[in-house]
């Protein structure tokens, strides 16, 4: 399957949006052990005209639930591209990518986003809010999607990201790194299991960079939560876990 220039972004948003969160629920957390995600032999690539640049040349991974794991690397290495295959948003050309043992890319369309909508949340690399919603409305979008009422727990998300004072602020009235909080209270607003954070804390100072990686973690700690952090900070990984570095197609361990 070759890329479409320009689309993947935005095709994937609109059609998967109501996919990415959903009631995951925070149970109790089996053991530390078992997988939680694993791909095989990972490929993608993009063509442009005659011109085919390969992305992911075999990857494979195993992520334990649980588990806190740092994806860096220069850009245009593919950790968005990796991140998108990862959580569904992506098919890749070859291999498999399952999410506590099941295959992703194995169901069918409605059955994938069911399953996303109860295991996932995504923090997009661009926040992707929408623009006409408070940041209240947003957080709450993925509970109406669901069907619910969720404006108790979206409050309780924003609080979490210290954005209780900015409930009613539109996207545009909200500066970078504040939209950047928005956007991960919508994806932990439903308590996913796995949360793929792309650049969470690419806008913010340092104070609200270790803020925000401190919410990420304790999601680790206290609920179990598998993380999937891109970043291009390595130093971001020694607040714990495993630091993989993406460059030519593969993944190598941090040196
Ligand atoms: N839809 C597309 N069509 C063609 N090429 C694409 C498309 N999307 C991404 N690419 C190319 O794939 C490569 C990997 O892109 P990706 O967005 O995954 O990089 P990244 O590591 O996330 O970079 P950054 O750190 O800048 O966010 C880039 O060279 C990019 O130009
Ligand atoms: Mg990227």
């Amino acid at each position: 399957m070759s890329g479409v220039p320009g689309k993947r972004r935005e095709g994937a948003l609109s059609e998967n949006f109501a996919g990415l969160h959903g009631a995951g629920g925070w149970p109790t957390v089996a053991g530390m052990n078992d997988v939680m995600i694993e791909t095989t032999d990972l490929h993608r690539s993009y063509t442009i005209g005659r011109k085919s640049i390969e992305v992911l040349h075999g990857i494979d991974l195993c992520i334990r639930r649980g588990e806190r794991v740092f994806l860096c690397g220069p850009s245009g290495a593919g950790k968005t591209t990796l991140l998108y295959t990862l959580a569904g948003l992506e098919h890749p050309e070859r291999g498999s990518v399952k999410i506590d043992g099941v295959d992703l890319y194995g169901m069918r369309r409605k059955e994938q986003a069911g399953f996303r909508n109860a295991r996932i949340g995504y923090v997009f690399q661009n926040y992707h809010l929408l623009p006409e919603l408070t940041a209240l409305e947003n957080v709450a979008v993925p509970g109406a999607i669901a069907g619910r009422d969720s404006t108790e727990l979206a409050l309780k998300a924003l609080e979490r990201v210290g954005l209780s004072d900015r409930t009613d602020h539109l996207p545009a009235e909200l500066s970078g790194g504040e939209q950047q909080r928005v956007a991960i209270a919508r994806a932990i607003v439903n308590e996913p299991k796995v949360l793929f954070a792309d650049e969470p804390t690419g806008n913010l100072d340092s104070k609200n960079s270790a803020e925000i990686m401190k919410i990420l973690m304790d999601l680790a700690t206290e609920h179990g939560v598998t993380l999937v952090v891109v970043t291009h900070d390595q130093n971001l990984a020694k607040v714990g876990g495993r630091t993989l570095i993406i460059r030519d197609g593969s993944i190598h361990a941090a040196e």
